[in-house]
């Protein structure tokens, strides 16, 4: 959702039909420090509620974002009683010591202020969901990271700056020696592998190790939230990330944030935290969803950009990425629910949900994006190769003489030998068989249908011009659809004439 549309019950009024006609199962919610604690100690989870219960009542599941000290750097969220006491409540500082409109990490008050406000909040919703489930995970803070320089500045930060690196990350390091990322392990190679020694005598004298000092205390701070939360509702907490501008330094963008070259040191210092998650807002998605869907650290995207294109991400990270979710920001932001392309994917993705749980982590599903820089891709499923081309390279569309191509988004699920599921749009795909004894793959059969109740209901059977007499699988650009097909193998025998 946008940042605001939760702090109002009568805004939120309208926006409910919207997320339910957009096929949307799940929504993340802002909730604000400043509106459940007022006053200090005192609490108000009236806003709360009423968002549960009205998710509930359009039978939608939430993910709270928990809008505490920090969202995106700065700590706009917190309550008026916070801002107007920098003394008990003290800043970031930059390196000239001015004082930053976001609270430090490294002050006690800080962390027990927002760390009661937080399990306060927890306790609640375990209280009114408990036997729901309607809230299903936690976001802690948002986008966390530390801007216009790569640490803090503040006193008590230069002081544990100076001393001692904690051992709890050393054993870390040194139990994890040959699989940590490559970043850390470099910084740390290049200093001799010290096993103590202050945060510059063990990674160097650089903008990474400030980076690596903040990640370290923004992920203890966090920890202590998570820690505190999960005591009294058990559920999945994550954090999410401000991906890296090219060329831009620690401090440039948010430096300590949940990034993947951090992923080692949120680990060490957050073990409560489930996983951490990129925000994607750049093109380049693929390589983004590479870096944070390693190590074991469990997928899913809190936020990408809300356009048109988003529902081809959306097949592209279920198919190929095994995600838990896929979240265009802002999600509410459409005057025209019903004709929303995301929409159209989403009730794709609906249709789709019991098979993509099944499959999960199984290898039986891909998932591919093609536009004019990549026109096609070969991958092998379920025994068979599937060669998956850019609608467009048919060359059949007036458009394909553009020079910039629409993207196009394909889940592919394999459900038995042979039979496949292909949804999404703009694509063409030929089959052929893996083995080099002069089989082909044909097409048995293919329909174009819906999954509703758990059932497939044919509709059209693609053969003739729509399947071009079974040369090949196409749903065709702008056109948003669900096929099964099933393959049967041809042998071209050779047969050798006589005399
Ligand atoms: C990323 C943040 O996490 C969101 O809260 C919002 O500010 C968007 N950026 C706006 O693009």
């Amino acid at each position: 959702m946008g940042n605001s549309s939760a702090s109002s019950l009568s805004y939120m009024k309208n926006v409910w039909s919207t997320l339910v006609k957009l096929n949307l199962n799940t929504v993340l919610i802002p909730i604000y420090w400043e509106l459940i604690e007022p006053s200090e100690g005192e609490f108000d989870f009236s806003i709360v509620d009423s968002l549960i219960y009205q998710a509930r009542e359009n039978n939608l599941r939430i993910v709270v974002l928990w809008f505490g000290s920090w969202k995106n750097s700065m700590s706009c969220y917190v309550p008026e009683w916070i801002k107007t006491d920098q003394k008990r409540f003290p800043r970031a500082r930059d390196n000239k010591g001015n004082a930053l409109e976001m609270l430090t990490a490294f002050s006690d008050n800080n962390l027990h202020a927002d760390r009661k406000a937080f399990q306060q909040l927890m306790k609640h919703i375990a209280k009114v969901d408990k036997a729901h489930s309607t809230v299903i995970m936690v976001q802690i803070e948002n986008e966390i990271g530390m801007i216009p320089v790569a640490r803090d500045y503040f006193n008590e930060a230069n002081i544990v700056f100076r001393q001692g690196i904690p051992m709890k990350l050393i054993n870390y390091l040194e139990e994890n020696k040959d699989n940590l990322m490559p970043e850390l392990r470099d910084l740390w190679a290049a200093n001799g592998y010290r096993k103590e020694g202050s945060w510059e005598e063990v990674f160097g004298k650089s903008k990474s190790t400030d980076e690596l000092f903040m990640a370290w205390h923004y992920a203890i701070f966090v920890e202590e939230l998570a820690k505190a939360g999960k005591k009294e509702h058990d559920i999945p907490m994550f954090v999410n990330a401000a991906l890296i501008r090219e060329g831009y330094e620690p401090g440039q963008y948010p430096s300590g944030g949940p990034l993947p070259h951090l992923m080692d040191v949120w680990r060490a210092g957050a073990p409560s935290i489930d996983f951490i998650s990129p925000d994607i807002y750049f093109p380049d998605i693929e390589e983004w969803c590479r870096k944070y869907d390693q190590k074991g650290n469990p997928f899913f995207i809190p936020e990408a950009r809300r356009e048109g294109e988003a529902g081809m991400k959306a097949f592209y990270v279920f198919g190929n990425h095994n995600t838990m979710g896929f979240s265009p920001f802002s999600i509410e932001s459409t005057d025209n629910p019903e004709e929303d392309l995301i929409g159209k994917s989403y009730d794709i993705i609906c249709q789709l949900v019991s098979l993509i749980l099944e499959n999960q982590g199984k290898e039986k599903m891909a998932g591919i994006l093609l536009d004019h820089n990549k026109k096609q891709e070969e991958i092998v499923l379920g025994g068979y190769k599937l060669m998956v081309k850019h609608d467009f390279t048919l060359g059949w569309s007036p458009k394909a003489k553009n020079e910039t191509w629409p993207l196009s988004g394909v889940l592919i699920i394999n459900i038995a030998p042979g039979e496949f599921y292909v949804a999404g749009s703009g694509i063409v795909i030929n089959f052929k068989t893996t083995k080099d004894d002069n089989s082909k793959a044909g097409i048995a059969r293919m329909d174009e249908g819906e999954i509703r109740d758990g059932k497939w209901i044919s509709g059209r059977s693609m053969n003739g011009d729509q399947s071009h007499q079974w040369r090949h699988l196409r749903i065709p650009e702008s056109v948003y659809s669900i096929q099964k097909v099933r393959l049967s193998v041809i042998f071209s025998v050779k047969v050798k004439r006589a005399g």
